[in-house]
């Protein structure tokens, strides 16, 4: 049986954003390595309990942990393809041409995907924003996802992703300046890895 134990990625090329300060980048992979670690203390916890026949929905403790493990996972993940869509500098001001067709084709035009994005990356709460792409169809689709777990779009895949916690920009701006943050995030988006996570 394999041992399911989770290694943080290492994201130490991001430093330098611009708009978002290493300090603030530093304290976010300490959160994220906060998830890593739960998932797997969670997924050991569980296995623990299942080896020891008290694997049950009836057992309080089995249950609220099976519960707490969409929150950690997502958590985890989530933060894997946040960092991974970002680099210094950015990719410049547009999607590539694979990107962009398929944004043209779900939205009508980059821009129109962008400022749907936009607006759903301001919306009030904490979450996330993300451009799923539908794998049967090929569509993309912008969804808002409550904490980490909440909206998630089961077999779809992630492709551009934008941590909408205050913890992401908090104290580079303040709490009410979110669209200040997300105008930083595009600064330094990297649609050529976005563009590299679509189903052909
Ligand atoms: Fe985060």
């Amino acid at each position: 049986m394999a041992d399911k134990k989770y290694t943080p990625m290492q994201f130490g090329h991001l430093k330098g954003l611009k708009g978002i300060s290493d300090a603030v980048l530093e304290v976010h992979f300490k959160l994220y390595e906060g998830y890593v670690n739960r998932t797997n203390k969670l997924t050991e916890t569980l296995a623990g309990l299942a080896a020891k026949g008290e694997a049950a929905g009836t057992n309080p403790a089995y249950a609220e942990m099976t519960r707490r493990l969409g929150f950690e996972y997502n958590g985890m993940v989530l933060h894997e393809y946040y960092f991974g869509n970002l680099k210094p500098g950015g990719s410049g001001g547009t999607a590539p041409a694979n990107l962009k067709k398929a944004m043209e084709e779900s939205f009508g035009s980059f821009e129109t995907w962008l400022a749907d994005f936009r607006a759903i990356a301001t919306m009030p709460g904490i979450g996330w924003a993300v451009t799923f792409q539908d794998p049967r169809t090929g569509w993309l689709s912008n969804h808002w996802i409550t904490l980490h777990e909440t909206n998630n779009i089961a077999g779809y895949m992630p492709i551009i992703v934008l941590d909408a916690w205050e913890h992401a920009f908090v104290p580079d701006y303040k709490a009410n300046e979110r669209a200040k943050y997300v105008d930083a995030y595009f600064s330094n988006i990297d649609y050529d890895a976005a563009e590299a996570r679509l189903k052909k």
